[in-house]
């Protein structure tokens, strides 16, 4: 087997924080009087916070200032945090645990690679600060996915180079921020909207040591 390293995003495949962004995102936009669906919710998955902000004021034709849209970010940022903050470890999605401790017990390397500034608070929050061998994060990285910059991070983060990486994914642009890496990945969610990803599943209770073998080796022939 070639795979050395898995990097996973945070949000959506090990955590479903996703709920949360966009509890926080609308209560934003309901005071700027701008339309949000959950639709527009999945073009700010994996984006960064003043990205997923840029695409909102899009939304409302808004054009404010920078220190006004520092003002709403951290707005949204404050109300996000009010909500992650009671997270318990109940709240880490079904299978991600069995499945990393397979991997960390075959001596494959396990990494975070998310935008999240809030990650640190996240891992702390559901217990889980002791199980990767490396987090790259938003306080590390400045470019938003789908730039490769944070899964390349974390790559370096554990000394495994990018050929033998793959990535868990569950939003689109992250999925482009695994392939302009040059890393092998795996969406986490509906085939229908990752279609870019090498192999999708529903989510990590469907994934084992073998399943990624095999997924490796059609992938990587
Ligand atoms: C993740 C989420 C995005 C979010 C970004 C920044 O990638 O999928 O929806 O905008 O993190 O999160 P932060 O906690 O730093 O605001
Ligand atoms: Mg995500």
């Amino acid at each position: 087997m070639l795979t050395t390293a898995c990097i996973f995003d945070l949000d959506g495949v090990i955590v479903d924080t996703a709920r949360y962004h966009f509890l926080a995102w609308k209560r934003l936009t309901e005071r700027l009087g701008i339309s949000f669906t959950e639709e527009d919710n999945e073009r700010l998955k994996g984006v960064s916070r003043m990205a997923s902000l840029e695409i909102i004021l899009e939304l409302g034709n808004m054009r404010p200032d920078e220190s006004t849209k520092l003002k709403y970010a951290t707005l949204k940022s404050k109300w996000y945090v009010d909500y992650i903050s009671k997270m318990t470890p109940d709240e880490i999605l079904p299978g991600c645990l069995r499945f990393i401790k397979e991997l960390r017990g075959a001596n494959i390397r396990v990494a975070i690679g998310s935008a999240s500034k809030n990650t640190p608070m996240i891992l702390k929050r559901v217990g889980l600060e002791e199980l990767f061998d490396a987090v790259a994060d938003g306080n590390i990285v400045s470019k938003a996915k789908p730039d490769p910059e944070v899964f390349v991070k974390a790559a370096e983060m554990v000394g495994v180079k990018p050929g033998k990486c793959v990535v868990f994914e569950d939003a689109v642009a992250g999925v482009q921020a695994a392939l302009n890496a040059g890393m092998m990945c795996i969406g986490v969610g509906s085939p229908k909207i990752l279609t870019e990803a090498h192999y999708v599943v529903s989510g990590l209770k469907e994934m084992n040591l073998e399943k990624l073998i095999t997924i490796e080796k059609n992938v990587r022939l």
